[in-house]
Order: structure tokens, then sequence, then C-alpha cells
């Protein structure tokens, strides 16, 4: 009898602490413009790749937050998970821009319900009648009210409890009409596979069968990451698994447009062990709603300056650049800094006084996209670059202030915005590139810690 008790007891104790066991979800984050990415084209120049990069960054920031997000196929990383039961793969742009994680699904339909073709895509479209694990959720589940806070362009359609839980979003798009995806709110088995670590969540997703990619259709869908419920963010920490933290954290290494596939690629982490520090190292600024306090789904910090050298420019002295918080976007999906044109302006003529010096010119953009660029690189005097966010002086370095765009010409990763307003205003993927990056949805900071991202952490 005691030996039949102690017996159950370590059942008990070894199942316990298996539910315990915190998981541990990493992505590889693949750039858009590595071998091993949906949209690597061998024939583009590394001139054309940063040409496509400084355009896309633009196009994200011109775009009105407030109104819809801008369209992830413009974003700069892709990651690959399975879902189903057996599992397919799948390949996403990753948004933090957006919360809503979709895929395309077949059959496709459009609004009338005529069958339409899907996208084309890399890998096999997912087909949910071939899965044993999927389930379609009705209007009345809590899953499908995981929908009402998130971001802009998000339209639950729901009318009665027992209806299905359906779904549009849409994507603003310059070059193109729009960009959507419509379908099925459904509860789903995503796998993510990181070496021999292999674990299992079912995530409320959209399973999509009308859908209109952007100019470039090859990714399966998109990841959403941004701060709404339905992020897969917060999906993770309620899960169960991730020890209940709301928290990702990521690692971008330098010119992976650049890398061969067997190089250290850049991760993104999820949960209790994605966190950062603390540390002597580790610095810190708050999580703020963005301009007007409406835009709650952007990772929206407050930036008080930039300094060059010693000379401190105040970010709040432009006119339209109120001292309001959260006057900056850290954005993984846009490659470049963009700034409110006045303050750029400024930054700009502080940057070239300072490295005009010697034989050191300017020189018109090699791109032909009116970045700031200068000629006889080993001539260029490199100032030292800080941003002063609100708790933390962030040193920029110079290899990701400054890019080698060709031969003997470098330019800055500072881009100006199309207008004054901070809601332009980007604090883009190549500022963030060797440093760890975490953000704390649960106490509302960002984390920063300066690391070697090629390094195994
Ligand atoms: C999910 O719901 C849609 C209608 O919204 C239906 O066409 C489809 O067959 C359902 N799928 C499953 C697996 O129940
Ligand atoms: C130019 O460079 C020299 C040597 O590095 C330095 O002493 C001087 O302060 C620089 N001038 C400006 C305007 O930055």
């Amino acid at each position: 009898m005691s030996n039949n008790l102690f017996v159950l007891c370590l059942i008990l104790m070894t199942s316990s602490s298996d539910a315990a066991k915190t998981t541990s979800y990493t992505l590889d984050l693949i750039h858009r413009d590595s071998p091993s990415s949906p949209f690597y084209d061998p024939s583009r120049t590394r001139l054309q790749r940063q040409a496509g990069s400084f355009l896309r960054s633009i196009a994200r920031s011109s775009s009105n937050l407030l109104s819809a997000p801008v369209s992830p196929f413009s974003g700069e990383y892709v990651t690959k998970f399975r879902i189903g039961t057996p599992a397919v793969e799948v390949l996403a742009i990753v948004d933090t821009h957006s919360d809503l994680t979709w895929t395309q699904c077949v059959p496709c339909r459009n609004n009338d319900y005529k069958i339409i073709e899907c996208y084309k895509q890399k890998t096999p479209i997912f087909n949910p009648r071939n899965s044993k694990t999927y389930r379609n959720l009705t209007c009345g589940s809590d899953q499908c009210a995981l929908l009402d806070d998130a971001s802009p362009g998000l339209l639950p359609a729901c009318n009665q409890e027992q209806q299905p839980c359906s779904y549009y979003v849409f994507y603003k798009e310059e070059a193109v009409d729009e960009s959507r995806s419509g379908g099925d709110i459904a509860l789903e088995t995503f796998t993510f596979v990181d070496g021999d670590n292999i674990d299992s969540v079912k995530v409320v997703f959209g399973c999509g069968h009308d859908n209109m990619g952007g100019f470039v259709e090859k990714a399966s869908g998109v990841l959403g990451l941004g701060r709404g419920s339905v992020s897969l963010v917060n999906q993770l920490a309620s899960g169960g698994g991730g020890g209940g933290a709301r928290y990702f954290s990521y690692c971008l290494t330098t010119s992976e447009s650049d890398r061969s596939d067997s190089d250290a690629s850049s991760r993104i982490r999820f949960g209790s062990t994605a966190i950062v520090g603390p540390g002597p190292k580790v610095g810190s600024t708050p999580l703020r709603n963005g301009p007007g306090g409406t835009v709650r789904n952007f990772y929206s910090v407050t930036l008080e300056g930039i300094s060059v050298g010693n000379q401190r420019l105040e970010y709040s002295s432009s006119p339209k650049i109120v001292k309001r918080i959260g006057n900056i976007v850290i954005d993984s999906s846009t490659a470049m800094t963009v700034l409110p044109s006045s303050f750029y302006d400024r930054l700009e003529s502080v940057l070239v006084k300072a490295i005009v010096n010697g034989t050191a010119k300017r020189v018109p953009d090699p791109r032909k996209t009116n970045g700031l660029c200068f000629g006889q690189v080993a001539t260029v005097n490199y100032p030292a670059i800080t941003a002063h966010f609100q708790g933390v002086d962030l040193v920029l370095s110079n290899e990701n202030s400054f890019l080698e765009v060709g031969v003997g010409v470098v330019c800055s990763t500072f881009l100006r915005g199309v207008s004054d307003e901070p809601s332009v205003a980007i604090f883009g993927n190549m500022h963030q590139r060797n440093i760890l990056i975490g953000f704390d949805l649960d106490n509302h900071k960002v984390d920063f810690l300066p690391t070697d991202c090629a390094k195994p952490q």
C-alpha cells in the first residue's frame, strides 16, 4: 500500500514537473535576401538588394499607420514553422505591426464564394481537411474574442454566437490595389522545431481562403507579433509553455543578405527563456502607446534625442515632434531608421560636418535613392552616434549606421521621413543588429543588451 502510494507520488511529481517545465519556443529569422528565403533572387546585386530595402523602408514609414497596417509583404524577415497533424511547413513573413497569424488554406474562394486560385507560394498550401487537429471556432468562443483588440485593418465578422468566427485583414500597399487575407478563425497545432527541440502548442490563427498577396507573393502568410491579444506573443504565454511570460526577444546578425546558409542566423525566442537580463549592460526603455494614444499595437518607445560626438540634438525641438511619449516605433520589419523630416535634416547636417573631414566627400547615392553617402571610405571620420531613448542611451555602432553600398562608398542608414509627423518615425532593423532586444509586454518595457548575435546564446 505505502509502496503504491510512493509510486503514485513519484508519477505525480514527474508529471507536475513536466508541466512546469518552461518550453522554449525559438525560430530562425531568415532575411528576405538570404539564400534560404523565398524572396531570394540570385540575379540581383548587393546594390540592388540594398536599394530595395531602402525603398521598402520609405513605403513602410509613409503609410498612415492609424488607418490600416502597412503591408507585411514589405517586411524584411521570414520564418518557418509547421502546422497541423500531419504537420505541414509554413513560411511566414514576420510582422511586428500586425497581430493575426494567418496562412493560405485550400480551397481558395473569393467574396462571392467562387473558386479561385490562391496566390503562388513556395511550400504546399495547407489543407485543413487533411489535418486531424484543425478546429473551426465559433463567434461565441473565448478564442474568437481575442480578435477584439487587434491592430487596425483586421475585421472580425460575427453575427451570432453559433456562427463561424471569420476574418478579413487588409494591408495597405502603395504599388498594388490591396493585399488581404480572409477566411476562418481556427485552432490548430503549431510545431516549432529548434534543432532537437520540438515543441507543439495550440494556436488561434486565420485559415485564409481568400488571399491577395503583395507584389512579392511567395510566403504562405504572416506571423503576427503585435501587442494585441491574438498575437502569437500573447498566445504562447497563455498556452502553458513559455512560463506564462508575455515576452519575446531577438538578436539580428549583420549582413544577412550576404551570408551563406551555414552561417549563424538571427533568432527569435518567446516566453520566460527569452528574457534579457537583468545585468550591468542591460538598458531598458518604457513601452508606450503611439502618437495620440490610439496606436496600441506597435512597439512604440520615446526617443529624447540623438548625439553625434558630443553634440546632442533634441528630438522634441523640431516643430512638430512633440515632447509626446511613444514618438518612435521599434520595428524589425523595416531596414532603415526613418526620422521626421526636420529632425532628419538637422541630424544630416551635423553628420556631414563631422564626417567630411580630410578627403571624405559627400557623393550622390549610387542606389539613386537620395541617401546620405560618402566617397573615399578609408578617409571617413566616423563620429560616435548615440540614440537617447527614455531611460537608456544606446550607442549605435558605425557598422549599423553606415553601410558600404559599393566600392569606396558608404551610405547612412538614417532616412528622411516623408513628413515631419512623429508617426513616420521608425527605429529600423539595421540599427538593431548585434543587440539582443527583448519586448516585455507584462512590464511594458524594451530591454537592450549589446551582443554578438552570430555567437550561440
Ligand atoms: C470550417 O468552416 C468552413 C465555413 O466557414 C467550412 O467550409 C469548413 O468545411 C470547416 N472546416 C472544418 C474542418 O470543419
Ligand atoms: C577632423 O579630423 C581630425 C583628426 O581626426 C580631428 O582632430 C578634427 O577635430 C576633425 N574635424 C572635425 C570638424 O570633425
